[in-house]
């Protein structure tokens, strides 16, 4: 019971350790899945459609979550959005911050 009682503890103690180092690749599969509409590595082309290259990762995250939650309206995103978990609305974020807006 004891030995049942420390692997949780570890567990539990593991999972925001992983949750803060994640794959640099996942991020970057995970923001490609965008590119059809806002351009390969979120920088826009002639398009319509906000870029997202080089905006700050709280503006990105905050946007993507409130047309996941149905508080900002949109045609495509909001459906788009529900199919994301917190943590990859995050990681997408994050890797879009990054780069460079061009
Ligand atoms: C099918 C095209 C399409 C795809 C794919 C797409 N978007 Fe969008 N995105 C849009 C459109 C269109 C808007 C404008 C809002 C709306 O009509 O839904 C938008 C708006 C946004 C905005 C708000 C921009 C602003 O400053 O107002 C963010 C952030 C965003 N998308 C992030 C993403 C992310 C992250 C992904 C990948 C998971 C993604 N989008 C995939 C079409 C798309």
């Amino acid at each position: 019971m004891r030995n049942l009682i420390t692997t949780i503890a570890l567990a539990a103690a593991a999972a925001p350790a992983l949750a803060q180092a994640p794959d640099p690749t996942l991020a970057r599969n995970l923001a490609a899945t965008c590119a059809n509409c806002h351009g390969t590595n979120g920088v826009t082309r002639g398009s319509d459609v906000e870029p997202l290259a080089g905006k700050p990762k709280d503006e990105l995250a905050r946007k993507v979550m409130e047309f996941k939650q149905g508080k900002k309206p949109g045609t495509i995103m909001p459906q788009l959005a529900k199919g994301y978990t917190d943590e990859q609305i995050e990681l997408m974020a994050g890797w879009f911050a990054a780069q460079p807006a061009k």
